[in-house]
């Protein structure tokens, strides 16, 4: 009995969606998941969430492990609670995060030192799942090795080789019946290891598949047959989540492929430095053009700062520095993305998915 469980509803050539059940709730799919690195989406607060259309909020294991470390999480009841959030949650296991701090990698784990106060760390795969299940999240995910790319063959090869072994041991370590364990596939851009990946992810069997790997630094045309290649292998009835993965035209193209789920930084990071996505591409808040606009930021998105202010005025609070331009164009972009994925789950239902990434292409495919 897998603590997830999936349901397809409807497919449009490869896309599809489909509603997820988890032990404490369901998620629709092609879902965005906005991401708390640290316990919060940066400038919301939990009663946004909801308001936002966020259905599944992401966690950190590596920052929430150093601060405010897992054993408090766990005393307030799980990540959720801790948050005063009543929706699902996902903890990434801290790999790729790590694996920024250049740490020192042997086959048993990974040693880095802290980005807080400079500790020495020790982290193993067995770790990775102990701290996600005090985390407490409905979704945790295995400690993966994620090269950058370009890399060499080998090297690629050699995370593969990590991620598989490392995959095994914590299938093995994990024990929380009522959390969802997701395994990752890597192989960097080429066709056969992603392929090879996912085949042994598979064979390990995980309550559902995330892709991770990309887009750390090749282009879309890169990205997009290596994940292709990767999720033909994968089993129609568990989900498939592409890690760190959220600009609209690379959220279409995946979705066309068969891809469930995503999280990325991007919304909220361009929204704290002034940059909205609309309909009509990424629009510079502080421009001076918009200052007498008294029009939305997208006439189309059906976000609570669209209803209520104007361009005009988020340009004049960039202008003078009032962080709650910051707060207003993250709870757009995040909305704005969550609406593009109901657009998607729409267009599947109605058999027009490739009418609408035609348009979202059209549009982002820059
Ligand atoms: N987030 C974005 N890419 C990755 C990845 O390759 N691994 C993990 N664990 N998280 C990611
Ligand atoms: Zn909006």
């Amino acid at each position: 009995m897998h603590p997830v469980q999936f349901e397809v509803e409807a497919t449009d050539g490869a896309a599809r969606s489909g509603t997820a059940t988890t032990a404490n709730g369901s998620y629709t799919t092609p879902l965005f998941m906005p991401v708390g690195t640290r316990g919060a989406i940066k400038y919301l607060s939990a009663d946004d969430y909801a308001r936002v259309g966020a259905q599944i909020v992401l966690g950190n294991t590596y920052h929430l492990m150093l601060r405010p470390g897992s054993e408090l999480v766990a005393k307030f009841g799980g990540l959720g609670k801790f948050a005063g959030w009543d929706g699902l949650t996902l903890t990434d296991s801290g790999g790729f995060q790590v694996f920024s701090l250049e740490p020192k990698v042997d086959d048993a784990g990974v040693t880095f030192k802290s980005t807080y106060d400079g500790s020495t760390i020790r982290f193993t795969p067995e770790e990775a799942v102990r701290v996600q299940q005090e985390l407490g999240a409905d979704i945790q995910m295995v400690l993966d090795q994620c090269p950058p790319l370009p890399s060499p063959p080998d090297v690629v090869r050699t995370a593969l080789e990590r991620t598989s072994a490392w995959a095994a041991r914590a299938k093995a370590a994990h024990d929380r019946p009522d959390q969802a364990l997701f395994g990752i596939v890597q192989g960097g851009i080429s066709e056969s290891m992603r392929a090879e990946s996912a085949q042994r992810t598979v064979e390990l069997g995980f309550d559902g598949y995330g892709i991770g790997g990309l887009s750390v630094g090749e282009t879309r045309a890169e990205m997009l047959p290596a994940l292709a290649a990767a999720i033909e292998h994968l089993p129609d009835d568990r989900p498939r989540y592409l890690m760190g993965v959220g600009d609209p035209a690379s959220l279409v193209e995946a979705v066309g492929l068969g891809v469930d789920q995503f999280d990325c930084v991007m919304q909220t990071r361009l929204g704290r430095h002034g940059t909205a996505l609309t309909s009509t591409g990424r629009f510079q808040a502080k421009a001076a053009r918009n200052a007498e606009l008294d029009e939305p930021l997208d006439a189309n998105c059906p976000c609570d700062v669209c209803a209520r202010h104007s361009r005009g005025y988020i340009r004049h609070l960039l202008q003078v520095g009032e962080p709650t331009a910051s707060r207003l164009l993250s709870i757009h972009n995040v909305a704005w993305t969550i609406d593009l994925m109901n657009r998607m789950r729409s267009a599947i239902e109605a058999g027009r998915f490739d009418e609408l990434r035609r348009e979202v292409l059209s549009v982002w495919d820059t």
